[in-house]
């Protein structure tokens, strides 16, 4: 197990990594003292997986658990069904002490955070990731939110969880295409800021997609170090340095959104937009192009895309003029100039952006 705290005065919490059960959270939940009654949102499948583990778990300690199920889909990160789960939670809050738990991906974390950030004004809650991609992101850093119809994410607010149990043995169960998802922001982390991550994944590339338990420990417990270190210094986005984040981002949201977030997911729009990052590195002459070669092989090796196939260009540049990280005519990207650094650069010119997203698609 490692535990590596996320440094926010008093919202600091704790992210812990295991491969045990859940009674080693359940104990913390009773240490923690969040409340006496737990409303655990999760989706059909997760529910059916662990859900029962997880309530015998809190039971054990003199939780009791409801366990509400959104339907498994990005389209429930909707008004819709943030006014259904708020107003599920107020019908069973009567005397209790309501915290809530989110048991599953981002899908699951990103809603019940921000139920219960406006829940009365703020009620505790707690990440428990069943993804890679949220263990070693999402449920990390007090972003939620909910979609509108003009864009994701739109509603949401900055809410801290009062932990994160990230449980490696759970992700046994997922989709092999969503654990390639997941890596993508691993390969991500190490891009921007760890060389030893990132050559770590070279060298064990095998294990990790055998999800051998103590290889994903030590990737989702780096992972979340340097997420914890970055949200700590700049929580709401305000001093710039969340943007290295965004590395892979700026072209991958575009190709997502022209894809229709359906034949490309998240960690695979990803990639192909680090890929792009690092060729605009190579372009404005800050990259050498053996590291770009470096990164595909990566990439490759677990599994991910390095071109979008069947995807319109016309569509791809239209979602990226939309994006909002467009501002005043120039495109703020964040470019490598070697492996572990990047820089934040706004001067990349549109032509060369453009020459770049062709050589992405198709
Ligand atoms: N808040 C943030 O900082 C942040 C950061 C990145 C992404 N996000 C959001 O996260 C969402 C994507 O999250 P995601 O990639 O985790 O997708 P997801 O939540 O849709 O989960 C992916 C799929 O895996 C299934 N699943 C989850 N855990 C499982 C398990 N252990 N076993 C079997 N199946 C399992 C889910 O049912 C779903 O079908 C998006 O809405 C995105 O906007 C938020
Ligand atoms: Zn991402």
């Amino acid at each position: 197990m490692k535990i590596v705290k996320l440094e926010l005065s008093e919202r600091s919490y704790p992210i812990v990594i295991t491969k045990d059960d859940f009674n080693n959270l359940a104990g913390r939940l009773k240490q923690g003292a969040l409340g006496n009654e737990a409303f655990i949102i999760s989706n059909p499948i997760i529910s059916r997986l662990y859900g029962q583990a997880l309530k015998t778990a809190l039971l054990a300690v003199e939780i009791k658990s409801n366990v509400y199920n959104i339907k498994d889909s990005e389209s429930s990160k909707s008004i819709d069904q943030y006014i259904k789960t708020i107003s599920k939670i107020s019908s069973i809050d009567t005397k209790k002490r309501l915290f809530c738990i989110a048991l599953g991906g981002g899908v699951v974390g990103d809603l019940t955070g921000f139920v219960a950030a406006t829940y009365k004004r703020g009620i505790p809650y707690i990440q428990v990731p069943t993804t890679l991609l949220a263990q070693v992101d999402s449920a990390i850093g007090g972003k939620t939110a909910i979609d509108l119809a003009s864009g994701k994410n739109l509603v949401g607010a900055f809410f801290q969880p009062k932990l994160v149990y990230s449980n490696v043995s759970l992700l046994a169960s997922l989709p092999k295409r969503q654990i390639s998802s997941g890596l993508a922001e691993v390969v991500k982390y190490g891009m921007i800021i760890d060389k030893n991550l990132f050559a770590f994944l070279e060298k064990n590339y095998q294990k990790i997609l055998k999800l051998d338990k103590d290889c994903l420990i030590r990737i989702i417990s780096t992972a979340s170090k340097i997420k914890a270190r970055i949200v700590a210094n700049d929580e709401k986005e305000t001093k710039g340095l969340r943007t290295i984040l965004n590395f892979g981002h700026t072209i991958g949201h575009a190709l997502e959104t022209a894809a229709d977030y359906t034949n490309l997911n998240h960690g695979e729009a990803i990639s192909i937009g680090m890929v792009g990052a690092c060729r605009i590195a190579q372009e404005i002459g800050i990259l050498e192009s053996k590291v770009t070669q470096q990164l595909i092989d990566l990439l490759q090796k677990f599994k991910l895309p390095v071109k979008a196939k069947k995807i319109d260009l016309k569509k791809v540049y239209q979602a990226f003029y939309r994006d909002k990280k467009f501002i005043n005519g120039k495109i703020r990207m964040v470019v490598p100039s070697r492996i572990g650094h990047v820089i934040v650069t706004e001067d990349i010119p549109f032509e060369i952006i453009q020459k770049i997203i062709k050589r992405s698609v198709n």
